[in-house]
C-alpha cells in the first residue's frame, strides 16, 4: 500500500473501528457458535469490549493522569482539565453503562441472572463479580462524574467546591480502583 493511503486509513479513526467490525463479523460468521449460542457470544463480546473502554479509562486515571496532574505547569493544565479529561470522562461513563447492560443481558440469555444476583450455589464468584462491577458503576454515575463536572468547570461551582468535588471524585476513583482488582478476577473465572 502506498505511504499516503495508509496514513489516510490509519488516520481515520472511524474507518479503522469499521474494519476491525468487518473483521470480527467475518470470525463469527467462519467460526462462530451455531444459532442457539451466537447471541450470548456476541453479548459476552461487545461487554468485553465495553469493559476495557471503563477500565481502561480508570486505569488512565488513576495511573497516568491524576499521578502526573501535580507535575503538569499550571499554564498547561487547562489542556487536561477542559480538553482531555472531559473527553476521556465521555468514553468512561458510557463505557461503564454499556458494560452494565451488556453483562446483566449476557447473564440473562444464559439463564442465571436471578442465581447470580442472589448467590445461588454454583453462581457465587460470578455473583461476587457482578456486584463489585455495579457498585463501581453507580459509583461512577452517581459520584464521580457529578463531582467532575462541578471539578472541572463544566457546571458552575465556586473554588472551595470545586476542591472539595475533585477529591470526592478522587478517592472514589480510587474506591473502584480496588475493587476491580478482584471484580476482573471473578469476571474473567466464571465458566
Ligand atoms: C455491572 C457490570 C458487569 C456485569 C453485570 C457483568 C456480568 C458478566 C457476566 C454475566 C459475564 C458472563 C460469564 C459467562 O457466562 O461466561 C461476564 C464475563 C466477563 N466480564 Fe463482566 N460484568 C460486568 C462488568 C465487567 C467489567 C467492568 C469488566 C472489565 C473488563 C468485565 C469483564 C468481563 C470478562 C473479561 C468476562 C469474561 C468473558 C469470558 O471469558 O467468557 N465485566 N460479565
Amino acid at each position: 500500500m502506498q505511504g499516503t493511503a495508509m496514513d489516510k486509513f490509519f488516520g481515520n479513526l472511524h474507518l479503522v473501528l469499521l474494519t476491525g467490525l468487518v473483521a470480527a463479523i467475518a470470525l463469527i460468521a467462519y467460526l462462530g457458535p451455531d444459532q442457539t449460542l451466537l447471541l450470548s457470544y456476541v453479548l459476552r463480546w461487545l461487554h468485553v469490549f465495553f469493559g476495557i473502554t471503563w477500565i481502561g479509562l480508570l486505569y488512565y486515571f488513576n495511573f497516568v493522569q491524576i499521578p502526573t496532574m501535580p507535575s503538569v505547569p499550571a499554564e498547561l493544565k487547562p489542556g487536561v482539565s477542559k480538553y482531555i479529561a472531559p473527553n476521556a470522562l465521555f468514553f468512561f461513563r458510557w463505557g461503564a453503562a454499556f458494560t452494565v447492560l451488556t453483562g446483566l443481558a449476557v447473564a440473562h440469555v444464559s439463564g442465571y441472572l436471578h442465581q447470580a444476583l442472589t448467590f445461588t450455589a454454583g453462581f457465587e464468584l460470578i455473583g461476587i463479580g457482578m456486584w463489585l462491577a455495579l457498585i463501581m458503576a453507580f459509583n461512577v454515575w452517581v459520584i464521580i462524574w457529578p463531582n467532575q463536572k462541578k471539578a472541572l468547570g463544566i457546571v458552575e461551582a465556586d473554588a472551595d467546591t470545586k476542591a472539595k468535588s475533585a477529591k470526592t471524585a478522587m478517592i472514589f476513583s480510587r474506591v473502584n480502583t480496588l475493587l476491580s482488582i478482584p471484580m476482573l478476577y471473578a469476571m474473567a473465572n466464571f465458566s
